[in-house]
Order: C-alpha cells, then structure tokens, then sequence
C-alpha cells in the first residue's frame, strides 16, 4: 500500500517504535493519528498532518473511541497498527490483574479494533492491519511468561485474520522485533531483557520503521526487522526439543532458576 494521502492511525505512539511508525508514515505521505494513553502531542505537533488523541486501547470502548475520533479528523481509516504493547509479568506469581491487563493491551485491543474497522474495509474492499507482536511472539520471551503467550497471541490473530479476509481486500501483517532501544527494552521483564540483548542486535526505533515502511509498500505479512528470526524460527520448527534445551540453558545463564 502506498502511504500518501493514507489515513493512519498508530496506537502506542507517544515513544518507541509506534513514535518512529508515526513519523515514518507521515514522511510517506500520510495523515497520522498518534495514539497512547500518555500524552501524544509531543509527537503529532511535530507532524504537519497529524492529531495527537489520548485512547486507552486496554478496552473495546477506548478502542471504538479511537476509531471515532480517527474518522472525525480524517475520515475512514485506511492503516490502523496495534502497537502498544506491555511487558508485563514474569512467571507464576503474577497477579492475575497484571494477567488480564497484559491480555488486554498485548492481543484483545489487537481484536476489539479489528472488530470495529472490518464492515468499513469490507465495503470499501480494502483497508490494512497492522500489529506489533515481537519475536517473543513465534519464540518465547525468557524471563515472562505473560509477555510470551499475550504475543504468541498477537502473532495468531494477525494470521487468522489474514486467512479470513486477505482475499477481500484487507492487507494483515504483523511486526515481530527482538531488541529495540525503548523504554520498554530499557525498564527489563524479569532478567529477560539480557537475553534479548544477547540475542542480537538492539535496533533504533527509526530502523525498525524504515523496514516496516517497506513491508507495507509491499504488504508483506511478516516483518522481521532482525531478519536472524527467521532462521530462529525454522530451527524450532525443525526440532523443537532441541530449541526447547538450548532455550533452557540461555534461562539458566542470563536469568537463573525459574
Ligand atoms: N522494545 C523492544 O525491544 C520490543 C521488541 C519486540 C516488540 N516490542 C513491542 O513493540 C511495541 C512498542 O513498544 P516499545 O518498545 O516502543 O515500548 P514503549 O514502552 O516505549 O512504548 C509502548 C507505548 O504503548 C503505550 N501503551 C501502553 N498501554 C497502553 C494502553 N492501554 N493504551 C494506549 N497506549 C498504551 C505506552 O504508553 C507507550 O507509549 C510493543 O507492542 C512492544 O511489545 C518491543
């Protein structure tokens, strides 16, 4: 899809990568909604073509609020990227409200958008949806288990829906980094962040969007800005016992016993 004169709407846009997505987008042309529960206008008054509006994508109403409101500035959405995201919780112990709350942001609002956008880009056959899962998503993020099953979940939904309307003109792909310097990366889940780290590269935010720029000029589905995931990827589905105990050896170095 081509950006200019699009109408995006990037959620999690007030720092990190959906901050770079947003830039990156109206650079390409588009009119961009910067979204996040925190203040988003630091970023959109930078933007000549942008509105900063603070939604809460952790409920279905803060999801079709924003979807109201990106239609009121611009009109009908053609991009919408679920980008916010939270790293949080770590093993068993977790409270089951940081649980739910992890679900809610990482893959429900990831579905309560999709689910408010579909009729629209149905009958306008085409519209394109875009998420932030992680490599954590078709691996497993050591050191959380929240975050691991929250993204495998993201990375799911993206190609359910892809299956389900890809031949009706609705474009999915799904964003899945190892490290990127964030806040995120930076605050670490629980020891977890050493591996990612130890895993590879840590990526700028603006790098990461550039490779997602071109993945959606060419609406490609998976996009690996650490392009060493694939082969990660193909290794655990050659064999999984053996990706299983080489992961629990990188636990016992970097994060110790669970
Ligand atoms: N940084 C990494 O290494 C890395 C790697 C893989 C995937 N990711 C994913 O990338 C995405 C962006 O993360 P980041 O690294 O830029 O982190 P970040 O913490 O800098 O940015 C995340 C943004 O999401 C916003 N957000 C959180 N809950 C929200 C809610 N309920 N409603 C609206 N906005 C909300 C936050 O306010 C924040 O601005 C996340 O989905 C994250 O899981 C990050």
């Amino acid at each position: 899809m081509e950006l200019q004169g699009r109408n995006v709407v990037v959620t999690g846009a007030a720092r990190g990568i959906g901050a770079a997505l947003a830039q990156r987008f109206h650079a390409g042309g588009a009119n961009v909604v910067v979204a996040d529960v925190l203040d988003p206008n630091p970023v959109a008054d930078g933007l000549e073509r942008a509105i900063g509006i603070v939604a809460d994508v952790s409920t279905e109403e803060g999801n079709i609020a924003l979807i109201r409101a990106a239609e009121d500035a611009f009109g009908p959405v053609d991009l919408f990227f679920a980008n916010a995201g939270l790293a949080l919780g770590v093993d068993l112990t977790t409270p089951e409200e940081d649980w739910d709350l992890a679900f809610a942001v990482n893959i429900h609002a990831h579905r309560w958008a999709a689910k408010h956008l579909i009729d629209g880009w149905l009958q306008r056959g085409e519209g394109y949806f875009c998420s932030t899962a992680s490599a954590a998503g078709l691996l497993a993020q050591i050191g959380s288990a929240a975050y691991t099953v929250t993204k495998r979940a993201a990375v799911a939904f993206a190609e359910w829906l892809s299956i389900t309307y890809g031949d009706r003109g609705v474009r999915v792909s799904c964003l899945c980094p190892q490290g990127v310097n964030t806040d995120m990366l930076n605050s670490d889940i629980g020891g977890g962040t050493d591996v990612v780290r130890a895993a590879g590269d840590v990526l700028e935010p603006a790098e990461v969007a550039d490779v997602v720029a071109d993945a959606i000029a060419t609406e490609r589905f998976l996009i690996l800005p650490h392009p060493e995931v694939q082969q990660y990827v193909e290794r655990k589905a050659n064999d999984h016992e053996r990706w299983l105990a080489g992961m629990r050896r990188l636990q016992a170095r970097v994060v110790g016993p669970g």
